[in-house]
């Protein structure tokens, strides 16, 4: 058995019930809540802000994976790590001195994340995947759930993972972007540990059952 994580994406649950959706996901096979900040400037969206994450952190009982898709993340690695952020992902495309942002996102006690737009070569984490606990390889251009596939990924992360393996690092690789039961097999079978999935998990009939379906899937 292998231990793939299922992390759901509340940028799909139901923000009149967030509560509600949160604690779904705590009772659920969901191994992390997947959390997606949007400024508006990085991507094309807003999504939410810190008194909806401090609300979200309030109710969840798993682990806290906070991608960021904003510009300048550093202004906030801080903030994030006082409302229990526990991994927190920042854009590679966003961050000029990746390496000093790597370093404080640690220095909060985080896991440093880094993702990349699918445009963006894996091969320009050469020199600093020892340093990053994931990558967050997208599989969509951020900015919206619901989105297309890229199938592109597939390649993307077997080059990842066999990166990660020559420099013998402890680098998790995350797929984000219309992730679903079709695909996870295969990305899991190129290299992937962690699955975010959000409109397939919140826009089906029972969400939970989803949950456990995509996680059965991923862990066969
Ligand atoms: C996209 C976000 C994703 C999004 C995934 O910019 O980073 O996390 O919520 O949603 P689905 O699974 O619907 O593609
Ligand atoms: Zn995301």
């Amino acid at each position: 058995m292998n231990n793939i994580r299922i992390a759901p994406s509340l940028l799909a649950a139901d923000f009149g019930n967030l509560q509600r959706d949160v604690e779904m996901v705590n009772s659920s096979q969901a191994d992390w809540h997947h959390i997606d900040v949007m400024d508006g400037v990085f991507v094309p969206n807003i999504s939410f802000g810190m008194p909806v994450i401090k609300s979200i952190a309030g109710n969840a009982t798993k682990p806290l994976d906070v991608h960021l898709m904003i510009i300048d993340p550093d202004r906030y690695i801080k903030s994030f790590a006082s409302l229990g952020a526990n991994i927190l992902t920042v854009h590679y495309e966003a961050c000029p001195h990746l390496n000093r942002t790597i370093q404080a996102i640690k220095a909060e006690g985080m896991k440093a994340g880094v993702a990349l737009n699918p445009h963006t070569n894996i091969k320009l984490l050469e020199d600093s995947i020892a340093e990053i606990d994931l990558v967050c390889v997208m599989s969509v251009n951020p900015g919206y759930g619901g989105q297309k596939f890229i199938e592109n990924t597939y390649g993307k992360v077997r080059a990842l993972k066999a990166l990660i393996n020559e420099k013998k690092a402890n680098t998790l690789i995350e797929i984000d972007g219309g992730v679903n039961a079709d695909n996870a097999k295969a990305l899991v079978e190129a290299g992937a540990d962690v699955l975010v999935a959000g409109s397939f998990v919140f826009n089906s009939q029972d969400p939970m059952a989803t949950i456990s379906h995509i996680a059965n899937i991923a862990n066969a």
